[in-house]
């Protein structure tokens, strides 16, 4: 089933990022694609309960793509069967993450070096799914990789997209994307192509447009701590006109929605953890944000984060 997709910028799937509210916080923002946070095939067919958590969605959050992580067809089976009467609108498989305890089980990026395989499990998901299915690659184990094989023998299983990260399990996060690789993708298949790689700012979006004639591009480390990404992408895309970077203002109410949102959906101790990492995000570049960046280790109430922001916003202003 092929995807058509309504937009041409997503939000990447992020594990241990894009939980409820950081996806409802991006929407707000003109984001009109997210992920659900990463599943592991293994935890969903044990229906554990962290796991459900993880997935919890409502009809505000739409559309919706779930990433399904695991080599194991049973869990694969399982976990499919779980995903049935719940709300989402394409079911894409991780064969990139890099982090070596999904690897050294034969995930992710590992499937990378077994095409056979890869194909196999893909065709199994398109097979016993009735949305359409993608998967997510990087452009291969190493350099030796051959990426466009092995995105064609991902289209063949029957797959309606495939995302592309334009780097090697190898480079994990480090140096540049390779858009001549992803480009050479592009030009040798039918369905659409969505790449993902430093999509840091409006420019570097259009950037991975032009270079690689890609279909969508998918927005992830551009957008912790800047939900504004989104929509400086769209207007530059469809009118070319880059928007002012947020007002101090804007920055800080948009931390304290952030916080609250976290603060309903996971209870005030766990919200207030959440929100530390993003906070170190938001106020990136501030000289003299530095010192309140190492102290929010040592905070753990509502009020000393507020307290916190506030002092952000009197020492930078
Ligand atoms: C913290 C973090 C978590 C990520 N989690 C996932 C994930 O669960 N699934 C996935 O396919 N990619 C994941 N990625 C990769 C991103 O989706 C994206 O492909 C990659 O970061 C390249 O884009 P960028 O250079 O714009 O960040 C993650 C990346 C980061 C930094």
């Amino acid at each position: 089933m092929l995807l058509k997709l309504k937009t041409s910028v997503i939000l990447s799937p992020l594990a241990g990022i894009s939980s409820y509210p950081f996806r409802i916080l991006n929407r707000r923002f003109g984001c009109e694609f997210c992920f659900l946070e990463m599943i592991n095939c293994r935890s969903l067919a044990h229906s554990s309960k962290k796991t459900f958590k993880m997935m919890k969605t409502d009809k505000d959050d739409r559309p919706l793509g779930i990433q399904l992580l695991g080599a194991n067809e049973g869990y694969i089976m399982k976990s499919l069967e779980r995903l049935h009467g719940m709300d989402f609108d394409i079911v894409d498989f991780n064969a990139a993450c890099p982090q070596r305890k999904v690897t050294s089980r034969g995930e992710g990026a590992a499937l990378l070096k077994d095409r056979k395989k890869l194909a196999s499990l893909l065709e199994l998901i398109t097979k016993n799914c009735d949305r359409p299915v993608s998967v997510k690659i990087r452009l291969g184990w190493d350099n030796a990789s051959k990426a466009s094989d092995i995105a064609l023998s991902c289209q063949e299983s029957g797959i309606g997209a495939i995302f592309v990260h334009g780097r090697t399990k190898e480079q994990g996060y480090s140096g540049t994307v390779d858009y001549g690789a992803i480009a050479s993708i592009k030009k040798k298949l039918k369905i659409p192509l969505i790449a993902s790689g430093d999509i840091l700012s409006a420019e570097l979006a259009k950037k991975m447009f032009d270079e690689t004639g890609c279909n969508a591009v998918a927005v992830a480390r551009g957008s912790l701590g800047n939900p504004w990404l989104f929509r400086e992408i769209k207007e530059y895309l469809e009118r070319g006109r880059l928007l002012p970077r947020p007002s101090l203002e804007e920055l800080i109410k948009t931390m304290r929605l952030h916080l609250r949102l976290l603060c309903d959906f996971y209870g005030d101790i766990r919200g207030v953890a959440h929100f530390k990492k993003f906070f170190i995000w938001y106020t990136r570049g501030f000289e003299g944000a530095k010192p309140m960046r190492n102290e929010i280790s040592r905070i753990y109430t509502i009020s000393g984060i507020e307290a916190l922001i506030k002092r952000f916003k009197d020492t930078v202003a």
